[in-house]
């Protein structure tokens, strides 16, 4: 097999063989492939497209090019969560407990952020003492004892995905369905999920800016899903703002603790019953959604989910003190108002940008050497649709170092959009693709 070939078909507008993706992600990964032939092969996928059978077989194969993590002595059916990345996404620290409360076996590899998105890791780093470092027989036992653990990312999990990534995103190819959907998918079922619950979002600070490329990405996900074995559910949910009202490590762990103890916003709580019912139902433990809910809602009233909370950070190594005393976490020197100037109606936050403005302010990392200030961040005072007063405070900036607080409180200014006469209506969930 000659890559020459494969080029001039996928050009020519043909469909690639199991055997020919098989050829060119295995002989990439092993270094036999230049970069200039597969950088040539990426772009006439992203003109020529591929079709469903080709985006199964490339998931698939990008699967194989590595380890797949083995999490058969976990009892259950393991369903992994996935956001395509937002901003002040507090999500998985809410479900997790949530979902393991109801004994959903929640056995999760997480990264750590960059750039504008944070991390999950980063963000459980709050609690002193906590450790995603432990030998797999560990997580595995963990899983079956509290239903819920989580580890840094551990093996050589689909290593041709790292490098076609890498590629991709000096080639301007990283915006093609087949290519971002076979990326998630694949780091997905090489970390031994049986199930997917995926919350694809949509707007500003995300991938995808409409709700009709969203439902796009999401269907090539789920047929995947189908199409290979693992039952998959796509959330398609709004990002033109950040999630709930926290952006920060230590801001959000507090947070995800207020969300379980009852008081969390609106927003985080209705996306984090949403997907939690559905991972619920995958996970058998519910025949409907619904009821689902229901249930879910129940693990916050008992105080069942603020316990497995508990349970899960002391396994780990965490101090558990601060979850029963938030004053405990880490707290920024400086608290600053950011006050409005304008009145009316909150029509937009930028995403994006807050959540840049918080990586400034130490939050998140520039580069992957970046050292993460815990107790930095912001906290929303306002989100769309609120009424807004000239004088009114729009959010908090809480930083360590007053000179970036001061920049960041005239960059939020910059990123609120305040009109008169604005209606929202743009819904927290535009739909879901099962
Ligand atoms: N996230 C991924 O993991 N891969 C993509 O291609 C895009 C987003
Ligand atoms: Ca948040």
């Amino acid at each position: 097999m000659r890559m020459y070939d494969l080029i001039l078909k996928k050009r020519n507008g043909h469909e690639l063989t199991k055997e020919e993706i098989e050829f060119f992600v295995d002989g990439y990964t092993k270094g036999n492939i230049p970069d200039y032939q597969v950088s040539a092969l990426l772009m006439a996928i992203y003109f020529q497209k591929m079709n469903k059978r080709e985006t199964s077989d490339l998931t698939m194969a990008m699967v194989n090019s590595g380890d797949i993590l083995d999490l058969s002595a976990i009892e259950g059916i393991k369903v992994d969560k996935h956001s395509t990345g937002g901003v002040g996404d507090t999500t998985t620290l809410v479900l997790g407990p949530m979902v393991a409360a109801l004994g959903v076996p929640v056995a999760k590899m997480s990264g750590r952020g960059l750039g504008h998105t944070g991390g999950t890791i980063d963000k459980l780093e709050a609690f002193k003492g906590f450790s995603v470092e432990m030998p797999q027989d560990k997580f595995i036992k963990n899983v079956n004892s509290i239903k819920l653990a989580l580890v840094g990312q551990t093996g050589d999990l689909a290593p041709a995905d790292k490098k076609l990534y890498a590629l991709r995103d000096v080639t301007t190819t990283v915006d093609n369905v087949s290519l971002i959907a076979s990326s998630i998918m694949s780091k997905k079922i090489a970390a031994g999920a049986d199930a997917i619950v995926l919350d694809v979002k949509v707007g500003d600070g995300a991938f995808m800016k409409t709700p009709e490329d969203a439902k796009i990405l999401a269907t090539e996900m789920v047929e995947i899903g189908k199409h290979i074995g693992r039952n998959t559910v796509a959330i398609i949910s709004d990002m033109d703002q950040p999630l709930g009202l926290a952006i920060g490590n230590a801001l959000e762990v507090e947070e995800a603790i207020k969300t379980l103890k009852g008081e969390g916003p609106e927003d985080l709580v209705e996306l984090c019953l949403e997907l939690g019912s559905n991972m619920v139902v995958l996970a058998k433990k519910a025949n409907t959604v619904k009821e689902a809910k229901e249930m879910l809602k129940e693990t916050i009233k008992s105080g069942s989910a603020l316990n497995k909370l508990k349970e899960f950070i002391a396994a780990q190594g965490g101090d558990i003190e601060c979850i029963d005393d938030t004053s405990k976490f880490p707290k920024a020197k400086h608290i600053i108002p950011v006050i409005s100037e304008k009145s009316g109606k909150v029509s937009k936050i930028h995403s994006e940008n807050i959540g840049i403005i918080a990586m400034e302010l130490g939050a998140g990392r520039a580069t992957k050497e970046s050292i993460i200030d815990q107790a930095v961040g912001i906290i929303l005072n306002k989100k769309r649709g609120n009424e807004v007063a000239v004088g009114d405070i729009i959010a908090y900036v809480h930083a360590n170092d007053l000179e970036k607080g001061n920049k960041a409180v005239k960059d939020i200014l910059a990123n609120y959009e305040i009109v008169e006469g604005y209606e929202n209506n743009i819904p927290l969930i535009y739909d879901i693709v099962r």
